[in-house]
């Protein structure tokens, strides 16, 4: 049995994740892979509940389970709890360990028309944000006050360390690429940042290093976003960075994302928020919830089973099943059916081909 634990939390959050739900189900009961789910309260909801957005039994599943899957959290109806259900998200992060954040975003072969950028600078722009996700700013001691208020950055060499070896990982699988972005130019945080990372590069002598100035790396995103492959960066900075990323590719309901770094579970959401304005309309891309999905059954090393759910929902996107933030007019609900109806085509072929392969090694020897 594999427990995955989900937390739908506010506004759209419930309607994508329901969506991710179902394609794992799907993969689980033809893959036999025993997933087993359980939904706790999280968020915006749990403080109408239980009176706080993390309560201690939520973050003892989290804690005792095999994955988890998150919708989003917040609202305007929470913005002035005394603690916010984003202040459950960041405690969560930090409770699990997590202090890196993969968020991959794709220009799609074929599809470069639902960029905003001219389809000769978005195709074939393929980038992941390495994220630091559990220091910095959001981190930091805070005070806040009638006329004064202030948050403290602050990063140690260790957690500088962790996060880069990340990110130096995941360049040599890809095309060997990293670029560190900082603001070492005015940031005593950024100038051990940048000194740390030359540092950790010297152990992958196969990955090409370079560093851009946050305010230069927002425009060369949006300028030229081919140059980047992987792109390391602190908690503030890659929040900012990869919404603008998101939206290279058509929209930030696309990204899903994944962190990692714990001993314990990873913790798997699209990178997108509650979007209140859009909240319970069935209108919600769901896309990048299945992504995070897809991540999910990566981490657990289900590698085929993720390839297949990302191929099938690049296929249901360029067969023009899209949410009107590509555009379209599918709803959240039949982009996920779309999708499931081809994933049990790709999972009966993928059942056929390992009984194909198990015959031959059977009949061979
Ligand atoms: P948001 O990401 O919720 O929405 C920004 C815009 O993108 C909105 O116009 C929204 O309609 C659109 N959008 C977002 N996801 C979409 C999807 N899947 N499909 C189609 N359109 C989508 O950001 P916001 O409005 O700044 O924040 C709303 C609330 O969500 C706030 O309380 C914020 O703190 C919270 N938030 C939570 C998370 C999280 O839980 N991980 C992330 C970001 C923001
Ligand atoms: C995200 C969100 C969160 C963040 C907020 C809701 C705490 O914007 O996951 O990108 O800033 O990390
Ligand atoms: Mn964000």
């Amino acid at each position: 049995m594999t427990r995955i634990v989900l937390l739908p939390g506010d506004g759209i959050g419930p309607e994508v994740i329901e969506e991710g739900r179902a394609c794992l189900e799907l993969i689980s009961d033809a893959a036999g892979l025993g997933f087993e789910f359980e939904s706790h309260d999280f968020g915006g909801i749990a403080i109408d509940r239980h009176g706080m957005p993390l309560p201690d039994a939520t973050l003892a599943a989290c804690k005792d389970a095999d994955a988890v899957l998150m919708g989003a959290v917040g609202g305007p109806r929470w913005d002035d709890a005394p603690a916010r259900p984003e202040a459950g998200l960041l405690k969560l992060r930090a409770g699990l360990g997590l202090f890196a954040n993969l968020r991959p975003a794709r220009v799609m072969a074929g599809m470069e028309a639902l960029s905003p950028l001219k389809a000769e600078v978005a195709a074939g722009a393929d980038i992941l944000v390495v994220r630091e996700l559990t220091g910095g700013a959001y981190f930091g001691e805070k005070s806040y006050s009638d006329d004064f208020a202030s948050d403290t950055c602050v990063y140690t060499r260790d957690e500088i360390e962790r996060v880069a070896h990340v990110a130096f990982g995941v360049a040599r699988q890809r095309r060997g690429k990293l670029t560190s972005i900082d603001k070492a130019n005015v940031l005593a945080t950024s100038k051990l940042w940048r000194r740390v990372v030359n540092e950790v590069a010297a152990d992958y002598p196969d990955v090409a290093v370079d560093h851009l100035y946050v305010d230069a790396a927002a425009m060369a995103l949006v300028t030229n976003p081919r140059r980047f492959d992987v792109i390391l960066t602190e908690n503030m900075f890659g929040d900012i960075l990869s919404d603008e990323m998101s939206v290279i590719s058509g929209s930030i309901g696309l990204l899903g994302s994944a962190s990692t770094g714990g001993a314990g579970p990873g913790l798997f959401e699209p990178i997108h928020g509650s979007a209140p304005d859009i909240a319970g309309c069935d209108i919600a891309n769901p896309a990048g919830m299945i992504a995070s999905a897809a991540m999910l059954l990566d981490h657990l090393g289900h590698h085929d089973l993720a390839r297949l759910l990302d191929a099938v929902v690049e296929e249901v996107l360029a067969e023009g099943c899209r949410t009107a933030d590509l555009g379209g007019d599918a709803r959240c609900s039949t982009f996920g059916a779309a999708v499931r109806t081809k994933l049990e085509t790709g999972l009966v072929k993928m059942e056929a081909l390992r009984d194909l392969v198990a015959m031959n090694r059977g009949c061979c020897g």
